[in-house]
């Protein structure tokens, strides 16, 4: 079969199409053939040796596809069923929080830009029936991080406001819909006045530009929607004390995220006087996956997909995601 392979860390130039064995699956486990791959930011950040794994590598955390072998002992899989991978491999048995065993699809262990895996069979769930294989494939890591931050951590509830930062994003989209859907209100930001109006097509009840308002980007907010969020969606990390100046009084920052970087220095006043909470929260469970499958089933919305490319034209995509161009998510068609 063919992958994208990595063999060292560095630019988009690293992520190379070449032939490789095909997978056999070992007991429990299943063989995939992708239709489809997606991006994340987290394939970035591999890619460039940030997030250290064991290479070579075939990345990638997102993929859809049709199951094409089953090893010993597989119960509740067969061959032909159509599927969508869950990237989180051993969570444990706490809904808290992950196991020490925990990993992530596409580092250390071989992901989704192929036309083939191995996965265990643990990991795969029927295909949401109204999704196209590219709408499947961009649900998983991004769909469940939303998910669990809104749902499990935030414990958003119908008439609140939420604020979701950097509506370009991936998770932020799926925010976005998650928290229209539950009968939230939501406010979003973005460096761009056209992804705003993109989010307001979506439903956003309101946007505010965050490199033309400045620091002054919270107060904007408040100005918008009169008053201080219930729940802030932060995925970038440098942003921390500006979303819980975003807050009214007892709300709430979920947060998973650095891509404005790793490092924050913020007072404490504001959220000890702001009665904030400031709640962690890494992709999800088994368990929470599976509501979002539900919720899938049950509701009108579907992934916002960017483009999609051939799997050969991995580097071209990561260009895109890298460079922050992207509405939603990134997708490789695996044939
Ligand atoms: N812990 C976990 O389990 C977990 C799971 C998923 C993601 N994450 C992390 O969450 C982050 C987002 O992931 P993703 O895949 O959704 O990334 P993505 O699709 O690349 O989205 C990144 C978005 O961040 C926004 N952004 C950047 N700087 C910003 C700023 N100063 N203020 C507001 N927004 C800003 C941009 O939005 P605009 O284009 O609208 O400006 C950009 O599109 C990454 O850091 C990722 O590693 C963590």
């Amino acid at each position: 079969m063919q992958a994208i392979r990595m063999s060292e860390p560095g630019g988009p130039e690293v992520l190379i199409l070449e032939q490789v064995p095909d997978p056999v699956p070992g007991p429990g486990e299943v063989v995939v053939t992708l239709r489809a791959a997606a991006l994340n930011r987290r394939d970035v950040f591999v890619r460039k040796g940030v997030a250290k794994v064991p290479l070579p590598l075939t990345p990638g955390s997102d993929g859809a596809g049709i199951v094409s072998a089953v090893g010993q002992g597989v119960t509740g899989v067969s061959e032909g069923d159509e599927v969508v991978i869950l990237p989180s491999l051993a969570w444990g048995d706490d809904q808290r929080a992950p196991g020490p065993g925990f990993r992530i699809l596409g580092g250390p262990d071989q992901g989704t830009y192929a036309e083939q895996i191995v996965i265990p069979a643990a990991n795969v769930f029927p295909r949401p029936a109204r999704l196209s294989w590219h709408e499947a494939a961009a649900l998983p890591l991004a769909g469940l991080t939303a998910w669990r931050a809104l749902s499990t951590r935030a414990r958003m509830h119908p008439g609140e406001t939420v604020l979701v930062l950097g509506i370009g994003g991936g998770v932020a989209t799926f925010a976005l819909h998650i928290a229209k859907a539950a009968g939230c209100r939501v406010v979003v930001t973005s460096s761009s006045d056209e992804k705003l109006e993109r989010a307001a097509a979506l439903g956003a009840d309101a946007g505010i530009n965050y490199r033309t308002a400045g620091d002054d980007w919270p107060a904007a907010v408040k100005e918008v929607i009169g008053g201080g969020v219930d729940v802030v969606v932060d995925s970038v990390g440098s942003t921390w004390a500006g979303s819980i100046d975003a807050c009214a009084p007892g709300g709430r920052v979920v947060v998973f995220g650095g891509t404005g970087g790793g490092k924050v220095e913020m007072m404490v006043r504001p959220v000890t006087m702001g009665q904030v909470s400031l709640l962690g929260t890494t992709m999800g469970s088994p368990a929470e996956f599976r509501q979002l499958l539900e919720a899938v089933d049950t509701q009108s919305w579907v992934p916002v997909i960017d483009s999609v490319r051939p799997l050969a034209d991995a580097a071209a995509a990561h260009e895109r995601e890298e460079a922050g161009l992207h509405f939603g998510k990134l997708v490789l068609d695996c044939g």
